[in-house]
């Protein structure tokens, strides 16, 4: 402390002989001292990844690598313990919040594992903990109180600024958890039911007041894994993971940008051990139900859903981050997302929408192995004016598809806006999508790719495109879109050019 007096004198003080040696000294310093304190302080479990990389060895090409398993928990109970009653009647909403409440007492003593048995278990909404697991046996089946004030309001997320069907707050998930790091959600194939038909009719009435809540949600979380059960009848998005990021909680001081800067730099893909996995899900709801989209990824990175069958009224899978300004000021994107070995029919919506919401921007996606039948579209980009944010490096590959109306559409101007907030000049990025071996059998039309006039779509990269069932004079129909295309049937439109080997569609 004492030393830098004269320093700073030096440097400030003497003007006549600037020392840039010692100014960029004092900088190295600063910056070293500041990784250093960050480090420990915000991100202590940094320390403890480092040192764990060799026995968590990361798949690129499977979810295995994005889920850290632990030792079995050590406190497992079961809802009866607490009073619970699978009658299919009696409410169980206070059994499940007393037990989680008992459950978080072990949450650094070993973790806690709750089981429900065969049976039905009515309940509201309950939180989850740390360090725990739900596990529902085989033949359990959770389902979701039809009073409403056993779904609670709370407030709406700061990246929509108000419910995403109405004003003000909505109504929280069935199942719901804020902050939570390693928590599992599994069992023997059984099952959680919301019940949503409740609600489809309050929104088909139009008497809802207040947003529909999710099946289960989970905001800022991390080590995630949700397998292995039925989740059916929800009443709006079924599985909503929301900022579940590895937090660089505000890039706002030189401190946190720096460090995201190391850690971005240093861990790459090694990175990817926070996060949220969804495998060997079941996910149902009636074909016309509204708004009952399957999982959506919204403003987290690291999301690996592999093994999925899902059936809805909307999006089997939907990549969101955020709406026009609100999701612009959040400015939290989706990215490293992996969606692979998913099946299902919408006949309304599409397998994989990226957007509409995507205003914090969505980047490295990869959706492979998709398996889409009967449905109004297999892949899906939707943006609009106002929203602002980015789309880039979006790769499809192996998808097939059946009886598929639109098997590739690009989108704007759903004109689906928070508030009149919005800003006419907040004109979303889209570039980069590289779509790759796709087979559509009795294809409905010829792909409707359509960007924006501001700001055409660019780098749109098709190889290896099939598409059958299509009458003679089926044409594509583009507008603002510019990219290369590669053996695809029947010929593109002439925005894709057809003979280009442009340096980034080579990757494919
Ligand atoms: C979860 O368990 C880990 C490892 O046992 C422990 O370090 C951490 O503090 C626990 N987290 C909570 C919230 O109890
Ligand atoms: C569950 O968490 C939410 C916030 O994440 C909170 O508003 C609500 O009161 C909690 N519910 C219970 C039963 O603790
Ligand atoms: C789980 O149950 C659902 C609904 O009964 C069924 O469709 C699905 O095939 C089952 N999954 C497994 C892996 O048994
Ligand atoms: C709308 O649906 C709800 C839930 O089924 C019902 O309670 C209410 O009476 C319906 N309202 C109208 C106007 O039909
Ligand atoms: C799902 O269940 C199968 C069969 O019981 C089991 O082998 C597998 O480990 C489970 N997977 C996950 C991710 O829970
Ligand atoms: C950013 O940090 C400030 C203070 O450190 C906090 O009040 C604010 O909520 C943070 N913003 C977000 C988006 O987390
Ligand atoms: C594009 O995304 C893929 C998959 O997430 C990733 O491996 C690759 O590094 C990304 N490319 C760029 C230029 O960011
Ligand atoms: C392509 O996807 C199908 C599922 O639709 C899967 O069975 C097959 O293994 C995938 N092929 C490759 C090369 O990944
Ligand atoms: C074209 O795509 C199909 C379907 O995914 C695949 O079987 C085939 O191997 C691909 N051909 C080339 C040359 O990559
Ligand atoms: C692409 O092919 C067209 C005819 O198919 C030709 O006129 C054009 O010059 C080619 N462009 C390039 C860059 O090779």
């Amino acid at each position: 402390m004492d030393a830098e007096k004269p320093l700073v004198v030096n440097i400030w003080g003497g003007f006549t002989r600037p020392s840039w040696a010692i100014l960029v000294l004092l900088f190295t310093v600063m910056v070293v001292l500041c990784l250093q304190i960050s480090t420990k302080a915000v991100f202590p479990i940094w320390v403890e990844m480092d040192s764990d990389k060799s026995s968590f060895p990361v798949d690129p090409r499977s979810c295995s690598g994005f889920f850290r398993q632990g030792p079995p928990r050590k406190f497992v109970v079961s809802i009866s313990e607490f009073g619970g009653v699978g009658d299919g009647r009696t409410s169980n909403t206070e059994a499940f919040r007393r037990a989680i409440r008992y459950m978080n007492r072990f949450g650094d003593k070993g973790g806690s594992q709750l089981n429900v048995p065969k049976g039905r278990w009515v309940s509201g909404s309950f939180n989850l903990t740390s360090n725990f697991t739900l596990f529902l046996e085989e033949g359990a089946v959770i389902l979701g109180s039809q009073n409403p004030k056993e779904w609670p309001i709370i407030e709406p997320l700061p990246s929509y600024g108000r419910g995403r069907e109405r004003l003000g707050g909505r109504h929280i998930s069935l199942i719901h958890g804020d902050a939570l790091t390693n928590v599992v959600i599994t069992g023997e194939n059984g099952t959680i039911d919301g019940q949503g038909k409740m609600w489809w009719d309050l929104w088909w009435n139009r008497s809802l007041e207040h947003t529909r809540g999710h099946l289960l949600e989970l905001k800022n979380s991390h080590n995630i894994l949700i397998s292995n059960l039925t989740f059916l009848n929800s009443p709006f998005w079924t599985i909503h993971p929301v900022y579940c990021r590895f937090g660089f909680p505000n890039i706002s001081s030189l401190c946190s940008f720096l460090l995201y800067l190391r850690i971005v730099e240093t861990l790459g893909a090694a990175f990817a051990f926070s996060n949220v996995v969804i495998k060997g899900m079941t996910i149902l709801a009636p074909l016309n139900s509204p708004n009952t989209d399957g999982i959506d990824p919204d403003s987290s990175t690291n999301v690996c859903i592999e093994d999925c069958y899902i059936e809805s009224g909307d999006d089997l899978v939907a990549v969101k981050s955020g709406w026009d300004q609100y999701g612009i000021t959040m400015a939290r994107p989706s990215s490293n997302i992996i969606v692979r070995k998913v099946s299902g029919t919408t006949p309304t919506c599409s397998g994989v929408g990226i957007g509409s919401e995507m205003s914090g921007g969505i980047s490295n996606v990869v959706v492979e192995s998709l398996h889409v039948r009967d449905s109004a579209a297999g892949v899906r980009v939707k943006t609009d004016i106002g929203r602002g944010g980015y789309i880039t490096n979006i790769t499809i590959t192996n998808i097939t598809m059946e009886r598929v109306k639109i098997p590739v559409r690009f989108s704007r101007g759903s004109n689906d806006h928070p508030d009149d907030g919005w800003d006419r000049r907040a004109l979303p990025v889209v570039k980069g999508i590289y779509i790759s071996n796709i087979v559509s059998v009795d294809t409905g039309r010829a792909p409707v790719l359509e960007g924006i006039e501001e700001v055409p779509f660019e780098g749109i990269c098709m190889k290896n495109v099939s598409l059958s069932g299509l009458g003679p004079s089926a044409t594509w129909r583009c507008e603002f879109i510019s990219g290369v295309a590669t053996s695809v049937f029947p010929l593109p439109c002439p925005q894709l050019e057809t003979n280009g080997s442009s340096s980034w569609c080579a990757h494919l």
